[in-house]
């Protein structure tokens, strides 16, 4: 028995069981003998099962009598060593966890287990084919035991321009399943949830979260068993026989990583320092920047993107990134992805002078590109057709008039990487929109199988190579807007675009559930224009800089359109970012639970405090009309109880909502007990409050 320690959370590991077992996983439970916990955990057996009770290993097994989804699925030829039973052979110590090696001699198969525990709980499961024949591998999945009083689920809905939308559901018994086949991380199923006691909340019951870092197809089962027990199973998701092991060969399944504590806030801390302590975690304050997507689309004009960056940098903006638009034929949505040559019909003399430009005014440039794309119409397909990634004899499904490039094809690889570094090369160019924007469908790789999850070890590849080729420059990780937003991409990029939506009544739970993953400093959310271009709806810029505040600030927004008012306190909104951007992007996310009305929610209160929780910055935004006359008192858990705190209203640039009270001294513990009463706002708009320890 093995007991680790992290940050906040302690587990409990019996790595007799071949694949380890976690025992306990849950709150610290300081100097205690880890075998009691199996003792007061031992379930006798029950008349009507299996003489045995076979545990919810890491990689739960049929073949021990496992009655939920077993953890590894795959066979032999015939349809043998279908259903291993692994024994440990040796377990060896790694920083802040353990190794075990377990065997099953009879399958030939070796599995090789890590755990560890600091920020958060991360298994990693390694499985090797020691026989002389292949092995057809259908799944690895990481399994993580879950406590009987976890009865509640928090899972996640989305679709396009309308990512992360956290849902409530009771779980009494039964399976909940999300499976995602988009070949990305995708809108529709992001790869987390939430289990918790009954009615859990942001600061109370007890909260236990997984989430599989990967960019690719994945399955996440939760599953009640009719013998009381519950776990959560989650990994990538394979086409039918699509990974296929010859002798010697091993698969690594893509890390899970699973969070605890006291409530939603204090458990989604581990993902956000997981993240804060990611090889490509940024190191220096985000630039705020301008991107010229909804600015401009496809119009590209140097003299008019040279105006724009003026306008830009006069009202604070830090980068420019020049999207979609300037390459190969590239003037609309049906050709030219795959050309990554500057297009000399928009660019006669190339990017340079608007690049000079634009770092003459003091500014960093940022470029677009879609790497894994190819559109039919472009020379790249003429010359290649045979990189697409599809299947031979059917016609390929297209998506935004684009095939998807096979990048597992080392051909296709280099083209595109040798096209990437040299436009990386030839120009001043600090950062990289990468962006991602169909699903993959039917797309098989030379040998005729399912291709996607080598499309997604290629993508990461090519990112890495990239990296290591210009390693100052930064990347931020799009598809779409939000849909590949997980913790493996974070390993090697800056930034993920939320979501294609900078409508910020939509942006306000968007943003929300994003947070429950991701820390505001890789949140990207922009200003955008008055009336949203995805929604039609019309936001004050209070409201829009209220809600992109609390990520790394952008703005989307045709700038030379303002009125000069507008233009001065957008201007008054990107100066108050810069102000306490390093609390926003040092601090830890706090959220406080939504007040209902009786629907959903009628408003958020959520913000940031400082580490040292000295400081803090919070936001209630009215999303919609209330119940009530008046929302109800804000209270502030989680503060120093005993420490006096100044509270005052920071005007929002155009906002008119006063808060009488501004200035109030109140203690930690006041705030937490009785909070505050904000005066009536109108549905989305909103308030923001600075709080100083005295
Ligand atoms: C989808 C992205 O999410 C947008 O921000 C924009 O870059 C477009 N693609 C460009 O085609």
């Amino acid at each position: 028995m093995i007991h680790l320690r992290g940050i906040s959370a302690d587990a409990v590991i019996d790595e007799s069981t071949g694949a380890p077992t976690v025992v306990y996983w849950g709150a610290p439970l300081g100097h205690v003998d880890p075998g009691s916990i199996t003792s007061a955990l031992f379930r006798p057996v029950q008349q009507g099962s299996l003489d045995v009770l076979a545990p919810i290993s890491v990689v739960p097994e049929h073949g021990s009598g496992f009655q939920g989804r077993q953890g590894l699925s795959g066979h032999r030829q015939g349809g043998r060593a279908w259903a291993p039973r692994f024994s440990t052979v040796a377990t060896v110590p790694v920083e802040a966890g353990i190794r075990v090696e377990a065997v099953d001699a009879l399958a030939s198969l070796r599995l090789i287990t890590t755990i560890t525990l600091g920020d958060l709980l991360a298994v990693e499961c390694t499985l090797v084919n020691e026989g002389d024949t292949r092995y057809l591998l259908d799944a690895l999945h990481p399994t993580l035991p879950l406590p009987s009083h976890a009865t509640e689920l928090l899972t996640f809905d989305g679709r396009w321009t309308r990512e992360l939308h956290p849902v409530r559901r009771q779980w009494g018994s039964g399976v909940f399943l999300s499976e995602n086949r988009a070949g990305r991380t995708s809108h529709e199923h992001p790869p987390l949830l939430f289990a918790g006691s009954p009615g859990f909340g942001e600061w109370s019951g007890e909260v236990w979260g997984v989430h599989v870092a990967w960019s690719g197809n994945h399955t996440m089962h939760a599953e009640a068993m009719p013998d009381g027990r519950r776990y959560v199973q989650a990994g990538e998701l394979l086409h039918p026989g699509e990974l296929c092991l010859e002798p010697g060969e091993s698969y690594a399944a893509p890390t899970v990583l699973g969070v605890h504590g006291q409530g939603l806030t204090p458990a989604s801390w581990g993902f956000h320092r997981w993240i804060r302590r990611s090889p490509a975690a940024p190191r220096s304050p985000r630039p705020v920047l301008l991107n010229t997507w909804e600015a401009v689309y496809f119009q590209h004009d140097t003299e008019h993107l040279k105006a724009l960056a003026t306008a830009a940098a006069e009202v604070g903006i830090e980068r420019f990134v020049l999207d979609d638009g300037w390459f190969g034929s590239r003037r609309d949505d049906t050709r030219g992805l795959g050309d990554w040559w500057v297009s000399p019909e928009v660019y006669p003399e190339g990017l340079a002078p608007l690049i000079e430009h634009v770092r003459g005014l003091g500014m960093e440039f940022g470029i677009w590109v879609e790497p894994e794309m190819v559109n039919p119409d472009s020379d790249l397909y003429r010359a290649h057709p045979e990189w697409a990634l599809t299947t031979d004899g059917y016609e390929p499904v297209l998506a935004r008039n684009q095939l998807v490039l096979n990048l597992a094809h080392e051909g296709a690889f280099q083209h595109v990487l040798g096209q990437l570094h040299a436009l990386l090369r030839d120009h001043d160019v600090s950062y990289v929109k990468w962006d991602m924007n169909r699903n993959l469908v039917q797309g098989s790789g030379a040998d005729g199988a399912g291709g996607t999850r080598a499309q997604t070890v290629a993508f990461y590849r090519l990112l890495d190579e990239l990296r290591a080729l210009h390693p100052d420059v930064e990347i931020e990780s799009c598809s779409s807007g939000g849909a590949r937003i997980d913790l493996e991409v974070l390993r090697r990029t800056e930034r993920v675009w939320t979501s294609d939506c900078n409508d910020a009544l939509e942006r306000q739970t968007i943003q929300w559930g994003a947070s429950m993953l991701i820390p505001p400093e890789v949140m990207g959310a922009h200003i955008g224009p008055t009336r949203s271009h995805t929604t039609g709806r019309v936001h004050s810029l209070a409201f829009r800089t209220l809600t992109a505040l609390f990520g790394h600030l952008g703005v989307e927004w045709n700038v030379l359109t303002l009125e000069p008012r507008e233009r001065e306190q957008l201007a008054d909104a990107i100066a108050l970012h810069q102000r306490f951007r390093s609390l926003l992007h040092g601090g830890d996310t706090v959220r406080f639970d939504p007040v209902s009305n009786g629907q959903g929610a009628a408003s958020h209160a959520y913000g940031v405090y400082s580490t040292d929780r000295r400081e803090a910055l919070v936001a209630h935004a009215q999303l919609t009309t209330g119940m009530a006359l008046l929302p109800p008192p804000v209270r502030l858990p989680g503060l120093l109880p005993d420490t006096q705190y100044r509270v005052a209203q920071i005007p929002l640039p155009g906002a008119q909502v006063v808060w009488q009270a501004s200035g109030i001294e109140l203690t930690g513990a006041q705030l937490a007990a009785h909070g505050i009463q904000l005066p009536r706002q109108h549905p989305e708009s909103g308030i923001l409050l600075h709080l100083v320890a005295i």
